[in-house]
């Protein structure tokens, strides 16, 4: 596979495992960029605007003398993720010029669009909402007749809705079935068509007697993920080689995927399995596959159960969409706001201390920096995804489906923002509670889950209200 970076400056500091070789990063400013990390690691911008809070909340965090025997009953953070182990936005391309991303209301556009701007977001918000029937294209055999059916609470985020995906393994290789409808199933049909002098009925899918993986998915919300689009794939590259620096332990693999546009190799970012490189391939995505609705970059419709021969049923055979449709998803997705933070407090600030402290952060890095964007609101922005979107092994956790490189065990990192307006986590919804949540990581989490697992209730709580004000 091509390596995707071709130009640049080479991270020198270390020889770490890789799956690049040495690579050189467009952007790393030189070794300094390693040697220069002093003590000030937390992200400038966030340093110079909560400096004395986060000041005050360390010193909570620390025991401030007296009470320090109440407050950290955990071991502190292994050699390897010792101090404070996380990128800081300097290091991913953030300059003094770089401002903040900014929203007013979950489910509005980004803040500072322009007119023009602001109209493609309505346009874009109305497809996306808009629900489809058989003549727009939708089945024979799909998922939804809207994104909006899944993406909603309020237009953009996620109803919990979870889908089907299901496999086997056949001599330690996945076998995604797809002669039998895998490995996405489409729980709907659109039922009784004309064929001849009778009809035909499509019926949904189900999960075949040979497979021997069933894995469920929850929709994921859709807020900020314009700014996550923006990323240069060199900033993920850098920052799997600084996880492998400073926390190898808890590294991150990069997801190298194709972009269908271009034929690119690319850093995929979307989806549970970081499987898609850009908003606008997962819009086309998701427009077969949850819709059912063939479009330029997926022309071929899904045979029912991985059987092709009821396709020449198929009421609306042809390419259903020129494009159109999928242009607008991807301008109301790219437009669409990040989540907006709580306000900060004492305890959430302690919170935060110890979310780094504990080494959550390594995988959750709290701040990335986007590249140039012709949107300007999107362009050099810094935003607080906690996420690095990389791929991590997470044990027993992993849903077992095997898609590009991520093999069965590895997942991408959860963005945490927007944490509050949700109710069910992690990738099949099995936690009714961030509690329940941090106690499901395994593999490469196991460390921190124990080392949540042993913190005072104090401080388990101060973690749970920093990730509530997300
Ligand atoms: C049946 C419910 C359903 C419908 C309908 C649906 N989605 Fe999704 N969406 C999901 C699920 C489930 C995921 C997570 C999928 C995965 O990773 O396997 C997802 C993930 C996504 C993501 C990736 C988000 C991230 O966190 O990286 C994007 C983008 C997306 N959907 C866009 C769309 C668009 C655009 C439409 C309409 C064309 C749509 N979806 C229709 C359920 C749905
Ligand atoms: C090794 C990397 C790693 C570490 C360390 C880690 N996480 Fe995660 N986290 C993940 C991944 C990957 C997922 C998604 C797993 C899944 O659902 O299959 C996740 C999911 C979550 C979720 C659920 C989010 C959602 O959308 O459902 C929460 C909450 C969370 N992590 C909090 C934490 C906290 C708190 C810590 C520290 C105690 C932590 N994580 C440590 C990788 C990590």
């Amino acid at each position: 596979m091509r390596a995707p970076n071709s130009s640049g400056l080479f991270v020198a500091c270390a020889q770490v495992n890789t799956r690049f070789g040495n690579e050189v990063f467009p952007g790393a400013r030189d070794a300094a960029a390693c040697n220069a990390r002093g003590g000030a690691r937390k992200s400038h911008l966030s340093m110079l605007k909560h400096g004395a809070l986060a000041i005050i909340a360390g010193a909570l965090v620390m025991g401030c003398g007296t009470h320090r025997e109440n407050v950290a009953t955990a071991p502190v953070a292994p050699s390897d993720a010792g101090g404070d182990s996380v990128a800081s936005v300097s290091e991913l391309g953030a300059t003094s010029e770089t401002s903040e991303a900014t929203t007013t209301t979950l489910g509005g556009p980004i803040a500072g669009l322009d007119a023009a701007e602001l109209a493609r977001f309505a346009a874009g918000r109305d497809d996306f909402m808009e629900v489809e029937t058989v003549d727009d294209g939708i089945g024979p055999v799909f998922n939804e007749a809207s994104c909006a059916t899944c993406h909603d609470a309020p237009v953009g985020g996620t109803t919990g809705r979870t889908e089907t995906r299901f496999g086997r393994m056949v001599g330690g290789q996945f076998d995604p079935l797809a002669e039998r409808g895998g490995s996405l199933m489409q729980d709907h049909a659109i039922g009784a068509v004309p064929a001849g002098a009778g009809t035909f009925t499509f019926v949904p899918e189900v999960v075949p007697a040979q497979a021997t993986v069933h894995a469920q998915r929850v929709t994921t919300p859709l807020f900020g993920l314009g700014l996550v689009d923006a990323v240069p794939d060199a900033t993920f590259l850098i920052l799997a080689r600084l996880e492998g620096l400073y926390s190898p332990s808890t590294r991150g693999t990069p997801s190298l995927v194709t972009e269908l546009r271009t034929g690119a190799t690319r850093v995929g970012r979307f989806g549970w399995k970081a499987q898609v490189p850009t908003l606008h391939q997962f819009s086309g995505d998701a427009y077969i596959n949850e819709m059912g609705v063939t479009n330029p970059e997926f022309p071929n419709e899904n045979c029912p159960q991985g059987d092709c021969a009821p396709l020449a049923f198929n009421p609306d055979p042809g390419m259903n969409n020129d494009g159109s449709d999928v242009d607008r998803f991807a301008d109301f997705m790219t437009l669409l706001g990040p989540p907006k933070r709580g306000n900060r407090a004492f305890q959430s600030e302690a919170g935060e201390q110890v979310f780094r402290r504990i080494g959550c952060a390594n995988c959750h890095t709290p701040a990335l920096v986007t590249g140039f964007s012709p949107v300007r609101a999107l362009s050099h922005r810094v935003f607080e995804p906690y996420s690095d979107f990389l791929l991590h092994d997470m044990g027993e956790l992993g849903d077992g489906i095997v898609q590009n490189l991520a093999d069965g065990r590895e997942m991408r990192t959860a963005p945490l923002w927007g944490l509050s307006a949700r109710s069910v986590y992690l990738h099949d919804g099995r936690a009714k509670s961030v509690h329940d949540a941090i106690l499901g990581h395994s593999g490469q989490g196991t460390a921190a889950r124990d080392r949540f697992v042993g913190l005072n209730p104090r401080m388990q709580a101060a973690l749970l209200a920093f990730l509530q004000s997300l």
